[in-house]
């Protein structure tokens, strides 16, 4: 098992990597869970593989454990579901001192840690992310959000978990898109943070457990120095802008988040190359990488599609926030006119 800290002030918590951890999780869970009312969020493909494990942990750390399960999907990201794990941890008479735990991916993590935050004013939250990109990114920094009809996450907190326990074994029943969707986050961390962890994913070179403890340790240095999203917060969003604009104008679900951001990292990579901003070099790694772990690297009329990036939150005025890569590992954020997105997206 690999252990982390992830160090942000007063708010300290640990990132436990391990294959089968679900397993020995009982042990970690003591601390938080002993003589507490817990209760497990997770979606309807999730629970049946793992729900069974994880209350037998809980109820092995002394907890008095029950289960609240949401219909799978980017829709569970809603009010309504917000108001039902809040009303129905209410009914079963918890108090400020118990603990919630999100099992599943980005969906369950983003909408449990919301509910964890307001319900009570804050209750203890344990992330067990399921999926590649959860166990890379969502699970870690507390972000926390539903989504309304204007648009994806436009409404949440930010709310620190008290734990992450990454059982990497959940891997192995993950759908490939899904794996592939997060392994477009891996190589952003790569191509903004790490030169070596990019060399490695194109030799195809590593385990599993080292990437994601790699990708969370990138992740959580960012988040101790920037909590808010006011600076440094922003390279995370790498490719993520024209990502958006390709998710927003094609359907949300037509390409996966991951497919979208590989288009994105390639288009910016693509124009700051040939505008003398990057090393050269860097955007035909950029392509190799998405091309090996089966993510798209090019649309059609991606320049059409800009114009969604008006509803983008990192727009400020006419302004949005772009992050562009100088060398492979070496990345830094700049404020643009939103106009300059259709000529990058034109490459
Ligand atoms: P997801 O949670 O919808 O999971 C993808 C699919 O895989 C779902 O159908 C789910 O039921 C299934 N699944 C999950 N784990 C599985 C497993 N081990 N085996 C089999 N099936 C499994 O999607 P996601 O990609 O994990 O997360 C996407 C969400 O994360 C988006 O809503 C996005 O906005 C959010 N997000 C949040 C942050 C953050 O910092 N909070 C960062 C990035 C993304
Ligand atoms: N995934 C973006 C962030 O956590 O800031």
């Amino acid at each position: 098992m690999l252990s982390l800290d992830v160090k942000i002030p007063k708010k300290e918590y640990k990132i436990h990597i391990g294959k089968k951890l679900f397993d020995e999780a009982d042990t970690l869970l003591k601390d938080f869970c002993c003589g507490k009312k817990v209760c497990i969020v997770s979606d309807s493909n999730v629970f049946p593989l793992y729900g069974e494990k994880v209350e037998a942990a809980v109820k092995g750390a002394g907890g008095d454990v029950f289960s609240l399960v949401v219909k799978a999907g980017e829709e569970a990201k809603s009010f309504e579901n917000l108001e039902y794990l809040c009303r129905e941890i209410i009914r079963h008479d918890f108090t400020r001192s118990d603990v919630i735990i999100a099992l599943g991916g980005g969906v369950v993590g983003d909408l449990t840690a919301f509910c964890a935050s307001v319900v009570l004013r804050g209750v203890t939250l344990i992330q067990l992310p399921t999926t590649l990109l959860s166990q890379v990114d969502s699970s870690v920094g507390g972000k926390t959000a539903v989504n309304i009809p204007e648009g994806k996450n436009l409404v949440g907190t930010f709310y620190q978990p008290k734990m992450v326990l990454i059982d990497t074994d959940t891997l192995k029943t993950l759908p490939p898109r899904e794996v592939a969707c997060g392994m477009a986050e891996v190589i952003k961390y790569g191509a903004i943070r790490d030169k070596k962890l990019a060399e490695d994913l194109l030799r195809g070179d590593f385990e599993i457990e080292n990437v994601i403890a790699t990708c969370c340790r990138i992740k959580a240095s960012i988040v101790e120095n920037d909590e808010h999203d006011k600076g440094e917060r922003m390279l995370l969003n790498f490719g993520h802008t024209l990502g958006h604009a390709v998710e927003n104008y094609t359907g949300y679900g037509t390409y996966s988040h991951g497919a979208a951001v590989a288009i994105g990292m390639c288009a910016i990579t693509e124009w700051s190359e040939k505008s003398g901003i990057t090393e050269k070099g860097t955007y035909a790694m950029i392509k190799k990488l998405c091309e090996k772990y089966d993510l798209p690297t090019h649309i059609d009329n991606l320049a059409g599609m800009t114009g969604a990036a008006m509803h983008d939150k990192k727009r400020s005025g006419s302004k949005i926030s772009i992050v562009l890569v100088k060398s492979m590992g070496d990345s830094y954020y700049e404020k643009v006119d939103v106009a300059l997105l259709e000529s990058i997206a034109k490459g």
